[in-house]
């Protein structure tokens, strides 16, 4: 019998994370999730407690962080996401994108583990292209908002490549675009589960400007499948990984609406500072180098993920402390 190949996976409690433990159960990894459950459920994984290849390490990965016994491959996933939690919790996402990924990457060049980070489209800001190739630098305000997030995510980049080509370290660098699917929260403040939840309740839709800033949304099977195939390739260089069908924020709303069978009106608020204004992954690179492309429509991604919130309990559906971000 071969030995099980063990990978740390941190921010294993959240969305993404909870989603690549499952993947890595399912390919037959031991799976050892990190969490401090600051933005995360324990709800997303409890169904893994039971297994005899799953561990669970309740830790703030920006502080010193050990995992005895031998490790190959390290995700490094845990960092607040969206706005809203980037923007209540700013000092928290700048150490764990910078003081975390420094910890972990001593644990990768410890073990001798590969370790692939969760970067983000965030790194381009505002972007002056569309599409946004790899090669484009990006144009983001430090000291915005968002700064905390884009440029912690950025560091994060730039250490990882470091120990790359300083240490010899394996490393890969996954950008995500907007992902969603089952598990994202539906108070997290994301433009997506923001509109299903209004319409859910019976509120209007609450868009940002005339709605005319694009995104493109990816479902989050899509994804996973893309950094599975990246950790597996041998490219040390940033790659997209996103769903290129872009959308205009208010035709988002209105198949929203269309899809609930709901009759919402569709709402305009000041817009956000720094909002970026387009957003479309460019993923010839993908498609090259992982032979990956999406392939869950919109359509079909958004009947899952409307399935999902709707067997949510009901106070979950009707609890709304929080503001609206079309991210
Ligand atoms: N979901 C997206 O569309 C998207 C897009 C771009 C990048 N990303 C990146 O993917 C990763 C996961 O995002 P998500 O959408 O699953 O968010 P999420 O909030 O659902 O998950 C993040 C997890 O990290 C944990 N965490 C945060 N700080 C931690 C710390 N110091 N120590 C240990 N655990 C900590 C949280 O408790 C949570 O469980 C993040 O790094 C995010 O920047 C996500």
């Amino acid at each position: 019998m071969t030995e099980r190949k063990r990978i740390l996976i941190t921010g294993a409690a959240g969305f993404l994370g909870s989603h690549l433990c499952d993947r890595f159960i399912k390919e037959d990894y031991h799976v050892i999730g990190m969490d401090n459950l600051i933005t995360g459920d324990l709800r997303n994984i409890e169904h893994l407690f039971k297994l005899e290849n799953f561990e669970f390490y309740n830790h703030d990965v920006s502080k010193f962080v050990y995992v005895p016994g031998e490790l190959h491959y390290i995700l490094h996933f845990a960092s607040p996401a969206s706005p809203i939690d980037y923007l209540k919790i700013p000092i928290q996402t700048l150490k764990v994108g910078s003081l975390g990924t420094h910890n972990l990457l001593g644990l990768a060049r410890n073990k001798k583990a590969r370790m692939l980070i969760a970067s983000t489209s965030e790194v381009y800001g505002d972007p002056n292209i569309n599409p946004q190739p790899e090669e484009y630098w990006g144009n983001v305000n430090p000291v915005g908002p968002r700064g905390v997030y884009d440029e912690a995510k950025r560091f994060q980049e730039a250490i990882t490549m470091a120990y790359h080509t300083f240490h010899g370290l394996e490393t890969r660098i996954v950008r995500i675009f907007n992902t969603y699917g089952p598990r994202m929260r539906l108070n997290d403040g994301r433009v997506l589960p923001a509109f299903i939840g209004q319409a859910l309740r019976g509120e209007p839709l609450t868009m940002f400007g005339d709605g005319s800033q694009t995104r493109s949304f990816c479902y989050v099977d899509d994804l996973i499948e893309g950094i599975y195939r990246l950790l597996h390739s041998d490219y040390a260089q940033p790659v997209n990984i996103g769903n290129p069908d872009e959308i205009t924020i208010k035709q988002f709303g209105e198949e929203i609406i269309k899809l609930t069978g709901t009759n919402q009106e569709l709402i305009s608020l000041p817009l956000p500072t720094d909002d970026p204004k387009q957003r479309r992954p460019d993923i010839t690179k993908a498609k090259a180098i992982l032979g990956w492309e999406p392939k869950v429509s919109r359509s079909e991604g958004l009947k899952i993920t409307l399935e999902y919130f709707k067997s949510l309990p009901e106070h979950e559906i009707n609890h709304k402390d929080f503001t609206y971000y079309n991210k």
